[in-house]
């Protein structure tokens, strides 16, 4: 198993990774803090799709008491969006409708530029802008939520990245990325403006992301409190699988076994009734004597990660499998249905949204130099 902010492979062991990156399980007890400011628990968290966190309890106590915290999330425009990438969006956007906070958003054109020797930025700017708008589309709330590209917000932030830059070797991003000798320096400085978000503001910074991205807060947090900022706090999500099988990451190389939200109603129904990995038996016959398993089905774990919200369908749904009652063609129906229904609703809202109401220099894209200079 490797796991880096570029790579998967192998199969995931998710406990194993929280003692190897040092992070904690979100236990009962935070689950129970959540639920008393949240009316509904968002499923993510009630299924455990959201597992691991840093220091979130410090991010609830300064909430109680008042003194309330941020949001911080990015993309990388590198291409289209996968179902995977809106996971993280999506729980952010209940995080800011339940905390009511301000949240940034950062487009990192930088790291693609850096990172993929083969693109240039007439390219990257179309896959910021297109990635911007499934962003925006989510329905973030204009007036608390900046999001911005990398290299048009740095010269607001280039005195910060030097203050953060300079206190990190590269013995250390070596040894925290892997960075060789041939790594080129655009990628060896980069880690350092990722770290930068979580400097916008002078309260606790909360970052939703998958565990793959936790190496950058790793080294965030060892430099945080020396520049005169706070340590941040993560929340970590498992990955969302491909088709092919329930323990990989949904990654952009898997043009096949991931689902774009470009996808049209043919090509999911295509792509699910030919990759998607089934629990399900060879025949009817033999899947309707011993049933199917759901735990290691694809189209099971996406219902349940993703498509199907209600608690008492998805348990029907899944007794109904195991019992062989459902069969794998028609739990592979369920999904195409919501899966069309979800991108045709998405994909609407998208032709509406208006991205410059969230990327305006206004009150919050001024806050980082109200507090650094302070
Ligand atoms: P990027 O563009 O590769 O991914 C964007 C976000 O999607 C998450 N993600 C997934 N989540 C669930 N299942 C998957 N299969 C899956 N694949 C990707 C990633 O964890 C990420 O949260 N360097 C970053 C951009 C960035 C960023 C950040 C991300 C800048 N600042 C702060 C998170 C938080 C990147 O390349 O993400």
């Amino acid at each position: 198993m490797k796991v880096t902010p570029w790579e998967v492979e192998g199969s995931v062991d998710y406990d194993k990774l929280i003692k190897e990156f040092g992070t904690q399980k979100i236990d009962d007890r935070l689950i129970s803090r959540i639920r008393k400011h949240s009316k509904e628990l968002h499923m993510f968290l009630r299924r455990g799709f959201y597992f691991s966190h840093r220091d979130l309890n410090l991010v609830l106590d300064d909430y109680d008491k008042g003194k309330g915290f941020f949001l911080y999330t990015g993309r990388k425009p590198s291409g289209p969006l996968h179902i995977g990438h809106l996971t993280p969006m999506l729980f952010t956007k209940w995080l800011q409708d339940v905390y009511d906070v301000n949240l940034y958003i950062e487009i990192t054109d930088d790291e693609k530029f850096v990172f993929d020797r083969n693109t240039d930025w007439k390219q990257i700017d179309a896959w910021a802008e297109d990635n911007i708008k499934d962003i925006a589309a989510l329905g973030f709330d204009p007036d608390r939520t900046f999001i911005f590209k990398d290299r048009e917000y740095v010269r607001h932030v280039y005195p910060l990245i030097l203050d953060v830059a300079r206190r990190v070797t590269f013995s250390t991003v070596k040894a925290v990325f892997g960075f060789t000798s041939e790594s080129n320096i655009g990628q060896i400085f980069y880690p350092a403006y990722q770290m930068i978000p979580t400097m916008l503001e002078k309260k606790r910074c909360l970052i939703p992301c998958a565990l793959d991205q936790d190496p950058y807060f790793r080294v965030q947090r060892d430099v945080a409190e020396a520049v005169g900022y706070n340590k941040t706090s993560v929340i970590h999500s498992k990955f969302l699988p491909p088709l092919q099988g329930v323990q990989g990451k949904m990654s952009a190389s898997m043009v096949d076994t991931a689902m774009w939200l470009t996808d049209d109603e043919k090509t999911v129904k295509k792509k699910v009734n030919k990759y998607a990995f089934s629990g399900g038996q060879a025949t009817v016959e033999e899947h309707r004597k011993k049933g199917g398993n759901p735990d290691i089905d694809v189209p099971f774990q996406w219902l349940k990660i993703l498509f199907e919200p209600d608690d008492k369908k998805l348990k029907k749904i899944e007794d109904d499998y195991r019992s062989g009652a459902l069969l794998t063609g028609e739990l592979k129906a369920i999904l195409i249905d919501k899966v069309n229904k979800f991108l045709e609703e998405h994909r609407k809202k998208k032709e509406k949204v208006d991205i410059e109401k969230f990327m305006k220099t206004g009150k919050l894209a001024q806050k980082m130099w109200e507090t650094y200079y302070e």
